[in-house]
């Protein structure tokens, strides 16, 4: 979910509506904004996109004190009373919260017993009225207009169990903010008698060049004429105002229909930009700056873990079998969500990588603080500059691929492949490698941009295979080492915008389970470039054939052999068996993104999901 919040002289409509524009990839089932208008609050909300708000609001209210909220759905459906903002006691407090409360339960029913009424099924209502009832048993203290405001909200916030990024304003007091965090990025932008407040600093692109981080268990207290923050237990705190500089240009389609397409179509350049700099031909290595480590610290690095959340994770599974192969160390990879709880035994000298496009992934921000927590270095391979997660790790590589807007993650997933084959490559050359190999993976990385624009060429042949299979219900995607984490992406690209099931295998394993699902309606994708498994895959693809399944090759360009076998075809050009997942999953993504406009479905806002997910 997205917060803003403003406070100011300005409009704040003006800013909420275009804030929540840029914090729509946190969620779209619903948005509201609050603002302060005739000693009232305006309250507005809206089922559906940010643009439904808009046409609900009409001439937006006038004032200069407000917040807003975009929502992805965790407690409670996405209807209007579940939208945000929350309004608290009899309409005294007004808040929007993002993150979860576990035991909202308990204090709703607390609250229930006391007389309050609640409207909505979500856990963020009850902080609206434990805030109203914490004002209610705090009496006013003279010459201190702000501090039972605050002592409400400690007070209320001191039950909560769970996350929270928090926004809260009152009736009684215009011109005043307070926002509270634990768990659920904050940032404040500081302006010149104008003040923001957001979830991510996206929103702050053109109105600020100054921000804060707010920590957890930080509290702000904002107006017009000035902010300060208090920790929970050591009182007011001194704050680090960061420089802060970003992009406010608006991200245009280019003349393509959908931001995906375009995204797809990026990727040759996406590549140049995550190499660019980083391949040094003297050394035959890779050169990083933002790692932060020792040579010496690199050196003894003898496990590492790669970690992230669905494509980002599919990317890691990539960089396992790069790295095992390429530097000899030995790589585990973790579902970011079960990282955090699982608490495995590290041993030293491990290095965590946090994979994410966006940075601001709450299972995997957690995952990181986690690992961190108990001593181990955390670096971020990440998009999205200064987002949460960059902010969290000891270092990092950016991907530099520029904004991704669709929600099915593509031109993210290539760069990161790149990215880890350049990690590969340099943590190799650190150890074995030869000089001659690493000039040739130079080479071959070198290609790869060019390798990706033929590879693009395929776009009218997916189409067709597109037509001919896109009423299916069922599809298995399939491939063996490097094409394996492949699949499972093709897999996850058809489900995320066809709505269509489908399940990514490695091909050998799909003879112990999902050949049952095998019949003539059930067509099979084969991922199978020339490699080392060719001849297996080959024979997995004539196991499927001879139960009547129809079968899709994604083959090397001069395998014409495989059209004697295949249904249909579609041919990618050469590269080096590290590199193909990053050929082989073009096509993949084509066909997901035809198949998705062939049924009509919203390929950029896919029902139900969010572009970065930051609940837990
Ligand atoms: C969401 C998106 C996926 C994305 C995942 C991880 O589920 O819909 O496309 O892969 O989050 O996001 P991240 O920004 O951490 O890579």
């Amino acid at each position: 979910c997205g917060i803003v919040g403003y406070v100011g002289s300005d409009d704040a409509a003006e800013f909420l509506i275009e804030g929540l524009r840029r914090l729509e990839y946190r969620g779209y089932d619903s948005a509201g904004v609050a603002v302060v208008c005739d000693d009232d609050i305006a309250v507005t909300r809206s089922v559906g996109r940010i643009q439904s708000l808009v046409d609900r609001l009409g001439t937006p209210p006038a004032g200069s004190l407000g917040l807003g909220h975009t929502r992805w759905a965790t407690h409670g459906p996405a209807t209007e009373e579940n939208a945000h903002p929350h309004v608290g006691g009899d309409g005294d407090v007004v808040l929007v919260h993002n993150g979860v409360i576990e035991n909202y339960q308990i204090l709703k029913d607390g609250l229930i017993e006391k007389g309050y009424e609640f409207h909505s099924a979500t856990d963020s209502e009850v902080i609206a009225h434990l805030v109203a009832e914490g004002l209610r048993n705090t009496p006013v203290v003279e010459d201190q207009p702000h501090s039972r405001y605050v002592t409400a909200v400690q007070w209320a916030i001191a039950q909560l169990r769970g996350t929270y990024g928090l926004a809260i304003i009152f009736r009684d007091k215009p011109g005043f903010m307070i926002a509270a965090r634990f768990g659920s990025p904050l940032v404040i932008g500081v302006g010149r008698g104008e003040y923001f407040i957001a979830s991510d600093a996206s929103p702050l692109a053109g109105r600020t060049d100054r921000i804060v981080y707010l920590a957890d268990h930080q509290l702000a207290v904002l107006t017009a004429d000035g902010f300060s923050v208090l920790h929970r237990d050591s009182g007011k705190v001194r704050v680090n105002i960061q420089p802060f500089e970003a992009d406010s240009g608006e991200v245009s389609m280019n003349g393509y229909e959908h931001y995906m397409l375009k995204e797809i179509y990026e990727q040759p350049d996406a590549l140049r930009n995550a190499m660019r700099g980083r391949l040094n031909d003297q050394d035959a290595t890779a050169v990083f700056g933002g790692l932060n480590l020792t040579p010496q610290q690199l050196r003894s690095v003898e496990r590492i873990i790669l970690t992230g959340c669905g494509t980002s994770w599919h990317s890691a599974l990539v960089g396992e079998y790069m790295i095992e192969e390429l530097s000899r160390i030995p790589v585990t990879v973790e579902y970011a969500s079960e990282l955090r709880y699982r608490n495995p035994p590290i041993e030293n000298n491990t290095l965590v990588f946090g994979i994410t496009q966006s940075g601001e992934t709450a299972d995997t921000l957690a995952a990181l603080n986690e690992t961190k927590r108990k001593g181990h270095r955390t670096l971020a391979i990440c998009n999205v500059v200064g987002s949460s997660i960059a902010q969290a790790s000891d270092g990092g590589v950016y991907l530099h691929a520029g904004p991704e807007i669709g929600v099915a993650s593509t031109k993210a997933f290539t760069s990161q492949c790149c990215v880890l084959a350049m990690l590969a490559l340099y943590f190799g050359r650190m150890r074995h490698m030869s000089f001659e190999t690493g000039g040739r993976i130079i080479e071959d990385l070198r290609r790869l941009p060019a390798t990706i624009e033929q590879a693009l060429t395929c776009d009218a042949e997916v189409r067709k295979v597109a037509e001919k299979y896109q009423s299916a219900s069922n599809v298995l995607y399939l491939g063996r080492r490097y094409n394996f984490p492949t699949a499972l992406e093709g897999a996850l690209k058809l489900k995320e915008i066809s709505y269509i099931h489908a399940e990514g295998y490695p091909a050998a394993e799909m003879k112990h389970g999902p050949i049952a699902l095998v019949d003539a309606d059930t067509p099979s994708i084969f991922i199978m470039p020339r490699g080392t498994t060719y001849d297996k895959v080959l024979s997995n693809m004539e196991e499927v054939k001879a139960r009547g399944g129809p079968v899709i090759a994604i083959a090397s360009s001069d395998d014409t052999e495989i059209r004697k076998i295949a249904d249909d075809v579609i041919m990618i050009p050469e590269a080096p068996e590290f590199l193909q997942p990053i050929v082989s999953v073009i096509p993949l993504q084509l066909l997901s993104y035809h198949i998705a406009v062939l049924r009509g479905c919203d390929v950029d806002k896919p029902r139900n999901l969010a572009k970065s997910v930051t609940v837990e």
